[in-house]
């Protein structure tokens, strides 16, 4: 009985972590005054290492706008934290920026001095192979006529079989 609820809770899982790693919208720093000087000097990157960014994500930064912004830089820009002519300059309080490609989007504080102090950012993202690796590939002519059919789908229940048992680790450890 609890087996078969972990699984019907991992199944909702998967479902939810596919429909939600369509577009979404991540608040830079995990929360809405990360975007300033940190104590720490690292924990913007720290967190940007920890998270996964793929395509199509947004980025949403909230600041205080009369005191702050956001400038996308190149890396050479990021590195000497050379304000003065950014790819891109964001200064509303409540900025969102797409990521329209893999690679790293370097970014930095438009206030003066706050980049050499630590508030800067390198968001890397994922490029699309490194996704999710598809469990069932269309079949080709050829495999649904000649004798390869059974090896093919022995494979593909071997694979599905796998899915529902991460599935249920998964679902047994967060339920
Ligand atoms: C900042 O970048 C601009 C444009 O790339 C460049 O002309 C300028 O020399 C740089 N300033 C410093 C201090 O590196």
């Amino acid at each position: 009985m609890a087996f078969s609820r972990a699984l019907a809770s991992s199944v909702v899982l998967v479902f939810l972590l596919f429909s939600f790693s369509e577009a979404r919208e991540i608040l830079v720093g995990g929360k809405t005054d990360a975007w300033k000087i940190p104590s720490e000097s690292v924990s913007l990157n720290r967190w940007a290492e920890a998270a996964r960014f793929q395509i199509g994500d947004t980025l949403v930064w909230k600041y205080d706008a009369n005191k702050d912004s956001v400038l996308r830089v190149t890396k050479e820009a990021y590195s000497s934290c050379n304000v003065s002519s950014p790819i891109a300059e964001y200064k509303d309080g409540n900025s969102k920026i797409v990521l329209d490609r893999s690679g790293p989007f370097y970014f930095i504080s438009g206030a003066n001095g706050h980049c050499e102090k630590g508030q800067k950012l390198i968001v890397v993202v994922l490029s699309p192979r490194s996704r999710f690796i598809s469990f069932s590939p269309a079949p080709s002519p050829a495999e649904i006529e000649g004798p390869a059919v059974a090896p093919t789908s022995t494979a593909t229940s071997l694979k599905g079989g796998l899915m529902v048992v991460l599935g249920s680790l998964v679902g047994m450890f967060l339920f």
